[in-house]
């Protein structure tokens, strides 16, 4: 059990002191530590059980900070970075020598993101220092959105949790890198490829299956909860036997106990789906479902972000 609170000033000296701190981030919470001190970046690969070679983006309180840990900027990247910051975006761009190997992998480059939740902004405004921080799950288990879910899993790794109340958006950053001066889009999230498109122009996509840009694949299984998911894959006959849940977009599955089915949007609202999207794949765990079959949402905007988490979730399934 950690302490949970919104003292911006106890989750500053737990990080001053080196220490990993729970954040809440529009899009999912973060696990926190002073980017720029690698002994502290350890610990958070050891407390997620992390790969060393998946690189955690940099969080900074302002765009202007950008120009202190990137060496350089294509000019898309600042257009993007106009439109969309603070907010669901990370770009990733070039390193200065400032920002540790560590906390990128090896890589050349480092992703950086402003992100939009108040409390974090103002706890980054009063640090002299960025915050390196991955989502706060175990590795390959569901992004939390709640201060309560990192509580749950992680609660004895760090010094405090900044409960900023539930996630809006509810899934992870997009990413852009950027090829040739081009963006590239590695990761669907919270601000939809069509935003991106109408800032840049037609991007190219190279959504990665896992982590490890050198092992395509090896982490597929990603955001999975326990409960064994089925994307799109309809039973001729669904069991009503209280162990089997439907997770479905607006409409319930008639015939099928209600109390079983979780709706993620009765409105057909995309943005409030993904909102609820993780909270969802958590209840199947913490209800203790055996199986659950998901329905994919329509396949545009934020759903793109929803329909990639989706079938990675199931991908250990198939
Ligand atoms: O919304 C988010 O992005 C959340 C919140 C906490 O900010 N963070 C998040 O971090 O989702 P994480 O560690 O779960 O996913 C970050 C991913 C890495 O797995 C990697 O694919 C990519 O960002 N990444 C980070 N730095 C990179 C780099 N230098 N080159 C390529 N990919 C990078
Ligand atoms: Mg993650």
């Amino acid at each position: 059990m950690a302490r949970m609170g919104d003292d911006i000033g106890a989750a500053a000296d737990c990080l001053s002191r080196g220490m990993l701190v729970g954040i809440p981030t529009e899009t999912v919470y973060g696990l926190a530590a002073n980017a720029l001190d690698e002994r502290a970046v350890a610990g958070i690969f050891e407390a997620k059980q992390r790969p060393h070679f998946d690189p955690l983006i940099v969080h900074i309180a302002d765009a202007t900070e950008a120009d202190r840990y990137a060496a350089s900027f294509p000019v898309a990247a600042r257009q993007l970075a106009a439109a969309f910051w603070p907010g669901p975006l990370t770009l990733i761009l070039p390193k200065k020598p400032l920002i540790p190997d560590l906390v990128t992998s090896g890589h050349p480059t480092v992703g950086l993101r402003v992100p939009a939740h108040p409390l974090t902004r103002d706890l980054l405004r009063s640090l002299s220092f960025p915050l390196a921080a991955p989502s706060a799950n175990p590795f390959g288990y569901v992004s939390p959105t709640t201060a309560q879910h990192v509580n749950d899993q992680l609660g004895d790794a760090v010094c405090y949790i900044l409960d900023g109340g539930p996630c809006d958006v509810g899934v992870e950053s997009t990413i852009v890198g950027f090829e040739n001066d081009r963006p590239v889009i590695y990761r669907l999230g919270g601000i939809p490829v069509e935003q991106i498109a109408a800032v840049v122009g037609e991007v190219k996509e190279q959504i990665r299956a896992g982590s490890n840009p050198v092992a395509p694949g090896q982490t597929d299984a990603h955001y999975s909860p326990r409960c064994r998911l089925l994307l799109d894959q309809w039973p001729a006959e669904l069991m009503a036997d209280g162990k089997t849940a439907l997770i479905r977009f607006s409409e319930a599955w008639p015939g099928f106990p209600e109390k079983d089915q979780l709706i993620l949007s009765e409105n057909a609202d995309l943005t409030e789906a993904a909102a609820r999207l993780f909270g969802y794949l958590r209840l199947l765990d913490e209800q203790g479902y055996l199986v659950a079959y998901a329905e994919s949402v329509p396949d545009y905007g934020i759903g793109r972000a929803i329909n990639d988490r989706l079938k990675r979730a199931s991908a250990l399934f198939h």
